[in-house]
């Protein structure tokens, strides 16, 4: 299982989106108490990042998620916009982005049914609701958004370049690509043709891997409590390898650099 999971990427997608939903309905089934919002490995910024907003103490134990999603999300002015997210996941970004910078409507989607039947039970905001979907073919008109997120989720996709194709149809003019991802060093220049190939700007690309490997390492403390209070001792390895803690698998490939962490703001021309 541990192996599965860090190979999970290297995976046929035939086998990669039942694993996927097995792994879905795991973290269902053990996550007892307050419920775990996040899938992200996170990321660690100095203060004057996010001097922007202040933390209630609900969030705090999210911090480092939360910040990737910050960082990914700080070229675009969220107020009375339209947003997009895919692959939400258990929908702690999109709460956060939702409940902090008041876009008018945040449409969060995600393959897994029972993902999203638990965002629509957990998170409650204005404006924000969580629908089922696909990556590949968004079931959204041309030109509805003014920006789409996009966190750790790219690299499921069997179609990543069709993807990239759906967000710029999705995107107004003007609108914004906020995007986050791990990539192989070996893929990065092929992950940036495709977005260049779908005429979308790039504005700014950043790699953060330091950001990423420096909040797992804080973070690791918290991430191995809360998996041994809510996991069966023999399964408890495969989840701190899927939470990157410090002394997994995951986290020694970023260490070393045989996967990088990337983020990417783009922008849709105007015309
Ligand atoms: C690692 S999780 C990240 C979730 C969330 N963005 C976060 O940072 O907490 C990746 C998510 O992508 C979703 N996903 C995978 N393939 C997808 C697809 N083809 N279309 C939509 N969502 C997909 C998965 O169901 C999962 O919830």
């Amino acid at each position: 299982m541990k192996k599965l999971v860090i190979n999970y990427v290297e995976l046929p997608s035939r086998i990669r989106k039942p694993l996927w939903r097995l792994w879905h309905n795991l973290i269902l089934k053990y996550d007892k108490g307050r419920p775990e919002s996040f899938l992200n490995y996170g990321y660690h910024g100095d203060d004057l990042e996010f001097s922007h907003f202040r933390l209630s103490e609900e969030d705090l134990p999210d911090k480092y998620s939360i910040q990737l999603y910050a960082h990914v999300a700080r070229h675009h002015d969220f107020s009375g916009t339209n947003v997009l997210e895919v692959g939400s996941g258990r929908g702690g970004g999109a709460s956060f982005l939702t409940r902090y910078f008041k876009p008018q409507t945040y449409t969060a989607l995600d393959i897994n049914q029972k993902t999203v039947d638990f965002c629509n039970q957990h998170h409650r905001a204005q404006g924000l609701k969580f629908v089922q979907g696909h990556a590949e073919k968004l079931p959204f008109d041309n030109e509805q958004f003014h920006a789409v997120v996009n966190v750790e989720s790219a690299r499921c996709y069997t179609d990543i370049p069709g993807f990239f194709d759906e967000v710029k149809r999705v995107l107004k003019p003007g609108g914004k690509f906020l995007f986050a991802d791990m990539i192989r060093p070996e893929d990065y220049d092929s992950i940036v043709n495709h977005l260049k190939k779908t005429g979308l700007r790039i504005v700014e690309t950043k790699d953060i891997l330091p950001n990423v490997v420096e909040a797992l390492k804080k973070d690791t403390e918290h991430r191995k409590q809360m998996i041994n209070s809510k996991i069966p001792k023999f399964l408890r390895k495969s989840f701190y390898e899927f939470a990157g803690v410090e002394g997994s698998g995951r986290f020694k490939e970023f260490d070393t650099r045989e996967i990088g962490y990337w983020s990417f703001t783009l922008e849709k021309p105007l015309n």
